[in-house]
């Protein structure tokens, strides 16, 4: 067991692929694994070593892959299985790792489980799914009070057979029953048939789903309409009774111990919604649950130091080491991440440089290195069922909007695909004719430049691969700073938060060599990396606006 080694996927680069809005080479207006290959050479050159691919296995695409029909095929829109063993061997030649997205939550209505289960009560699959009886006097009403994610009761009536069964996420999602013995050893026997086929590890959707309180018991009322990260409450109640059950834990250390038998290491990396503190419990009590887990805060941060050091410090005192986390700032899930900050640049760059200097493992999503931004989504073409059906919502619900195809050059469909306009999936976002990887790809200021210079700043540096962090905190109200440092060799990190140059004054000290000039390791301005910089009064260093920089030596308190 590895429960304070360091393994690869410490020191990870993780890029999450929405594989449908990648890159199309069957002009379907859909990207598939094909394009996933064709441009392999870009992501080489980006210098990420790990790909998280949304999910690809056979699907009726309700919900855009997230509902499985079988779980032992790729779907063919995305391709064959030869295609997908292609791209793990392509990716393997290159030392790049690939992680499926495992959904264990639920399934399609259309996978063969719920079809039979749906056929009768009697039905050997009946017990996969979650069926109860409407509540009486006439069963016509849903057996609790539960709500779905995606809104309306988390019940569906099935005439056939009289009774209801529940589903979390849309009705064509049921949720399987892992209070039946038979459901995990299927699902173990299918994520062992991907392990031996050599994937590197797992994105779990939903992970604290698993289980639901074996008396289905009505939630409680809350005043909470939409769901936050700090809390559990949503849509008017507190889902206190349908997810983050004791049992989860036990089911991820029980996947813990699978993925363990196989080598290389393998990694489990696992999607909770919630506060930090349940984020921990996923780890496992001795850090033999999951490996990773996303940490979804800094998406709904403001962009303040003092925020961020908030947010920071809750994570650093709840996952102290070995613990290790994973910060996102964007998904398939969530508004594009230079949009929640005004589509400023500088800005951007500056949190992606937060991302990357973090303990931690970071994980971007496609289209973050090129600065691509949330896209407005007419009504008549909007596609994410949660958009279709809240398209009314003052505060935009639907997912398309960061689901938009990647913008390779100002062509047509942004080179994105050959097809027709019309036939994209969705259409590209309006910017696409500045904002895309043709333009970008040989300009040194461009942000596809500034990600590639930062994850190579981040691979070089052991202090931030794999040092201790210390001495969290903000000066001058705008400037977070910390220390990285491994094996006495320390790195600071400054951040202005503020539009403004800020001079961070008399106690900055270089400890090593304290001359009136440091070496600026890097800068978010990309202009003076390994240069050395004069500081003004010998410890008076200027940030410049909405600058982040790291140096070679430390700041006393
Ligand atoms: C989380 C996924 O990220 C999201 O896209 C999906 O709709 C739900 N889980 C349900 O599977």
């Amino acid at each position: 067991m590895s429960h304070g080694k360091k393994e690869w996927f410490h020191q990870a680069m993780i890029y999450q692929i929405y594989p449908r809005s990648f890159f199309d080479t069957n002009n379907d207006g859909i990207g598939d694994l094909q394009g996933i290959i064709e441009k392999f050479d870009y992501l080489v050159e980006l210098g990420i070593d790990t790909i998280w691919l949304s999910p690809i296995f056979k699907s009726p695409q309700a919900d855009f892959g997230y509902d499985v029909e079988d779980y032992y095929q790729i779907d063919p829109i995305f391709g064959t299985m030869k295609d997908f063993e292609e791209l793990l061997r392509v990716a393997h030649e290159h030392e790049i790792k690939i992680l499926l997205d495992l959904v264990l939550n639920h399934t399609s209505d259309q996978h063969e489980w719920f079809k039979q289960s749906r056929k009768s009560r009697e039905n050997p699959y009946r017990d996969f799914y979650i069926w109860r009886d409407g509540k009486k006097p006439k069963g016509r009403k849903p057996p609790n009070n539960w709500k779905s994610f995606f809104g309306g009761p988390a019940w569906t009536y099935d005439p056939q057979t009289d009774q209801w069964y529940y589903h979390h996420f849309l009705p064509e999602q049921p949720d399987l029953n892992y209070r039946n013995p038979q459901v995990k050893k299927e699902m173990f026997k299918m994520t062992k048939f991907w392990l031996d086929k050599g994937v590197d590890g797992f994105r779990l959707d939903v992970i604290h789903h698993i289980f639901e309180d074996p008396e289905l018991k009505d939630n409680p009322w809350s005043w909470r309409l939409f769901p936050s990260d700090h809390s559990d409450a949503f849509l008017f109640q507190e889902h206190r009774y349908c997810q983050d059950l004791p049992e989860n834990i036990e089911f991820v250390k029980e996947l813990r111990t699978l993925v363990e038998q196989h080598e290389p290491p393998r990694v489990l990396l696992g999607e909770v919604l919630g506060p930090p503190e349940r984020v921990r419990k996923y780890y496992g009590p001795n850090n033999d649950g999951l490996h990773l887990v996303f940490n979804f805060t800094f998406t709904s941060c403001p962009f303040k130091a003092k925020k961020f050091l908030k947010v920071i410090s809750t994570i650093e005192s709840t996952l102290p080491e070995p613990f290790h986390p994973c910060y996102v700032f964007s998904n398939h899930d969530r508004p594009r991440m230079i949009s929640r900050v005004g589509n400023d640049e500088r800005k951007a760059r500056l949190l992606a440089f937060l991302q990357m200097t973090l303990r931690g493992t970071p994980v971007i999503y496609h289209g973050e290195e090129i600065g691509m931004r949330q896209a407005r989504i007419p009504r008549k073409r909007l596609q994410d069922p949660v958009g279709k059906k809240f398209w009314f919502s003052p505060i935009p619900v639907g997912r398309d909007g960061c689901r938009t195809p990647m913008q390779w050059s100002d062509d047509k469909n942004a080179g994105f695909s050959k097809c027709n306009e019309k036939d994209l999936w969705l259409p590209v976002e309006k910017h696409y004719r500045e904002v895309n990887v043709k333009r970008q790809q040989n300009n040194p200021q461009s942000m596809l430049s500034f990600y590639r210079a930062l994850i190579r700043f981040r691979k070089e540096h052991d202090e931030i691969l794999f040092g201790t962090i210390e001495n969290i905190t903000t000066m001058k109200k705008h400037v977070l700073t910390y220390q990285r440092t491994y094996h006495q060799q320390e790195m600071t990190i400054l951040l202005n938060f503020s539009e403004k140059s800020i001079i961070v004054t008399k106690d900055v000290k270089i400890s090593s060599h304290d001359l009136g000039e440091i070496s600026v390791s890097f800068t978010t301005y990309l202009d003076r990396n390994k240069v050395m910089i004069k500081m003004k009064n010998k410890n008076e260093l200027s940030l410049r606006p909405l600058e982040g920089i790291a140096f070679r030596g430390s700041l006393p308190s």
